[in-house]
């Protein structure tokens, strides 16, 4: 998969492409990630990349044209626009993306983007939360990241993506390592068994315990076999 982002800011990506998944994920050529300097697509000699805003106020506005021209460069891809005013991002978003082969992430800064970007691209805006941060990286990197660890083979283990909290609809079970007891915390004896089924049943009680405490409202939407309901009604009985 194919991974662009368009930023003033092309520094901020290095850390997520010297270390971690992402970067374990393009070492592997499972991944193909882009950086593109969106003042290398200015059209003046200052390299500008903002503006004031017309109708005055205060802040700057992303210029539509540099935007517009890195994206033509691109040439391409599923282009995803960074925006508080977006779609709320979640794991069935994020699975959708990573069944894209090209993603385009476009990172604003200041008060945002000139709306003719919007008119131009019908981009597909997503935000992850009801806050405003200051620049678009942080979510582009973010929305990257869970993307990213869904395409096999990136999580060196594929089986623990499919067990991790929203992967099924339900929050993730507890884990536990070493040691057995800490300042006087047993782990559960199930866990040290060895018994592989009765490991199993307990994680999906955990995790379903754990979505009832945390996040029922997830419960009314998740695809719930029949053990699993059955688990759930037991527990809303105790
Ligand atoms: C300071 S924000 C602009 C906010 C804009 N004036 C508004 O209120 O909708 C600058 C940039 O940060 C990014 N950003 C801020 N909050 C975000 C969020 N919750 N989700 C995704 N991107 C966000 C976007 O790229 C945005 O263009």
């Amino acid at each position: 998969m194919r991974i662009d982002f368009v930023t003033i800011f092309p520094k901020m990506f290095e850390p997520l492409l010297a270390e971690g998944i992402i970067a374990r994920g393009v070492k592997q050529g499972l991944l193909d990630v882009r950086v593109w300097d969106l003042r290398d697509y200015a059209t003046d000699k200052h390299r500008s990349t903002d503006d004031e805003a017309y109708g005055g106020g205060p802040g700057m506005v992303m210029l539509a044209e540099p935007v517009l021209r890195c994206v033509d460069a691109i040439g391409g891809g599923h282009v995803v626009m960074t925006s508080p005013q977006g779609r709320l991002f979640n794991q069935t978003i994020a699975r959708e993306l990573a069944n894209k082969d090209h993603v385009v992430i476009l990172c604003g800064r200041y008060e945002g983007f000139d709306e003719r970007i919007r008119e131009a691209l019908q981009p597909d805006e997503i935000s992850i939360g009801d806050f405003v941060v200051s620049g678009g990286e942080l979510p582009a990197m973010l929305i990257a990241d869970a993307v990213g660890r869904m395409i096999e083979g990136v999580v060196g283990n594929s089986g623990s993506v499919e067990e991790d909290s929203f992967f099924r609809g339900l929050l993730d079970y507890p884990h536990y390592t070493r040691p057995e007891e800490l300042r006087g915390m047993r782990v559960a004896d199930v866990l040290l068994s060895g018994h592989h089924e009765k490991i199993r049943k307990w994680r999906k009680e955990q995790s379903l315990r754990a979505t009832l405490a945390k996040r029922p409202d997830l419960l009314e939407s998740a695809d719930l076999d029949d053990e699993a309901r059955a688990m759930l009604k037991r527990i809303r009985e105790e």
